[in-house]
């Protein structure tokens, strides 16, 4: 029999503290990150973004020179819009 797993890890946890809960969300959140391709041309994925603005790069200009992104064939046309979209909630998170 094949078991095929869809939801949230901790979920499988329910009688675990709190913390490790939460440390169990961070690893899921890792994974996730190093699986989500922000730029497909290149096959650059989200941590590796995450890494270059959390290093200070602020704009999109220097997350792309950092990374590589925005090379592959559609000049960054479908990634752009994505490190924008880190760069904001990166931002939140720093005002928060
Ligand atoms: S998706 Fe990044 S260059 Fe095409």
């Amino acid at each position: 029999m094949i078991l095929k797993f869809t939801g949230c890890l901790v979920s499988l946890l329910p009688k675990t503290t709190k913390k490790v809960r939460h440390y169990m969300s961070d690893v899921n959140s890792e994974i996730l990150d190093k699986m989500t391709k922000v730029c497909i041309c290149k096959g650059i994925p989200r941590s590796t973004m995450k890494r270059a603005i959390e290093n200070g790069a602020d704009t999109v200009e220097k997350v792309r020179k950092a990374t590589g992104a925005g090379s592959g064939p559609c000049g960054g046309r479908r990634c752009t819009p994505k490190i924008e979209e880190l760069l904001a909630s990166y931002r939140e998170k720093e005002n928060e």
